[in-house]
């Protein structure tokens, strides 16, 4: 894994859209004052997990419970759905303390949220797909485990379980009753939990690791940070409308999911001043290439071009440089296409400026980049390939090798 020096990583942080790196490097200087919560212990959420759920996940996958839970599970899908009868009665009283929005969830906001989301969806699907995606796999850990789990063997799948996770997030009603998000954050936090019990029993994954248990609550924070921060960041630099009330929203849709993941508040950001500076500190210092993300990101990259977006896998690999530099284009081995990087660099503002009206000119590329669009979107609409929701399920392997 290299090391990146602190000019590395400055200027790669402002390449991302995202603030510098924090000083003090290592330790935990985040304030807990500037979480949802107010206050805290201060405790480094590197050593923080999810003490809730992964003691009881452990025993449901060493009594042999978890088949029959996923099966149980899969009927179990708005938020005000009746937790399934076949759950063990110990899961059934976790679940009764966690499915549920936080006491400080504001329904107004979410609503904004969602709103907003549907509004900006375009760019939601070109940030999230091409840059937060891609963005995984130079998170060193995250690439690590992702790859040594079993949903590792089978990226197309697990492609399609995340989609569902950002589309039920997006959904008008996502967290109303008759929504789905509430319930597959809950899914997700279960199958978190299980990877804490089964990734420290391969051998590949400890073969590197730099932590005896995977998906910290700091781990979880940074993938935050690749996504929601990253987001915002770049809708700003690109200059796309985006109004304080709808950045408040979007912030607090994403402060309920982390609550949801099983994050306590305290390390929750409260404000996107104190995002930034999170992210500062947790984010942007460890971007770095591994051997296993290098193969994700030809994996993904790959399943998108499988896909016929009407452009070249050139075009691809060129609008992943330009939304998260040529710097991660590099650690990824991203084959280089002058005409698609001028084209990309020139289509890609010409299309938002127009698209926002703030200029007449309709560019001669609308129609090619607003088919890349399109494509990638219906990608996402359709939840994958197959039109329907993937089912989350929890693990009960790990990727063989
Ligand atoms: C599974 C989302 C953070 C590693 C999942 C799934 C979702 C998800 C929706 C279920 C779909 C699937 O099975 O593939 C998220 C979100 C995060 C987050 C929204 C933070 C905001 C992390 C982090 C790591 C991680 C920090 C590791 C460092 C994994 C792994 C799986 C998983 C290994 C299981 C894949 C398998 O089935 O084998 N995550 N995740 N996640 N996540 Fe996360």
């Amino acid at each position: 894994m290299e090391n990146l020096s602190r000019r590395g990583v400055l200027s790669l942080g402002v390449a991302l859209g995202l603030v510098g790196v924090a000083d003090g490097a290592k330790a935990w200087a985040w304030p807990s004052a500037d979480s949802v919560a107010g206050a805290g212990t201060g405790a480094d959420p590197e050593y923080v997990w999810d003490s809730a759920t992964d003691p009881l996940m452990a025993a449901l996958l060493e009594n042999g419970s978890v088949p029959s839970i996923n099966t149980a599970m899969a009927g179990w899908v708005n938020n005000a759905d009746p937790l399934p009868g076949g759950f063990p009665a110990e899961l059934t009283a976790h679940l009764r303390q966690v499915n549920r929005l936080p006491s400080w969830a504001d329904r107004t906001k979410l609503t904004r949220a969602a709103d907003f989301n549907r509004r900006r969806d375009t760019y939601l699907f070109m940030l999230y797909g091409l840059g937060s995606g891609i963005m995984s796999t130079v998170i060193p850990r995250e690439a690590r485990s992702v790859y040594w789990s079993a949903g590792g063997a089978d990226m197309q799948d697990r492609a399609a379980k995340t989609f569902t996770f950002g589309y039920d997030l997006s959904q008008l009603k996502a967290f109303e009753p008759t929504g789905q998000f509430v319930v597959t954050a809950n899914k997700t936090r279960l199958v978190h939990a299980a990877v804490r019990h089964l990734l420290p029993r391969s051998p590949h994954w400890t073969s590197g690791a730099d932590q005896d248990i995977p998906i910290s609550a700091a781990d979880i924070l940074v993938t935050f940070h690749s996504l929601g921060t990253y987001v915002r960041s770049k809708l700003i630099e690109w200059k796309v409308p985006f109004p304080a009330a709808d950045q408040e929203a979007f912030l607090h849709s994403w402060q309920v999911a982390l609550h949801l993941l099983g994050v306590p508040d305290e390390y929750i950001p409260k404000t996107w001043a104190a995002a930034e500076a999170q992210s500062a500190q947790v984010l942007t210092p460890i971007l770095a290439p591994t051997t296993e993300g290098i193969k994700l990101a030809e994996e993904l990259l790959g399943l998108t071009a499988q896909i016929d977006l009407g452009v070249t896998r050139g075009f691809l690999n060129e609008f992943v440089r330009y939304v998260l530099s040529d710097e991660v284009g590099d650690w990824l081995g991203l084959r280089r296409d002058p005409v698609a990087a001028a084209l990309v660099r020139t289509a890609w503002p010409a299309y938002i400026k127009f698209r926002e009206g703030l200029s007449p000119i309709m560019p001669g590329t609308f129609y090619l980049v607003d088919q890349f669009v399109r494509a990638l979107a219906m990608l996402f609409l359709n939840k994958g390939s197959s039109g329907a929701t993937t089912p989350i399920t929890i693990p009960t392997g790990n990727r063989p090798g």
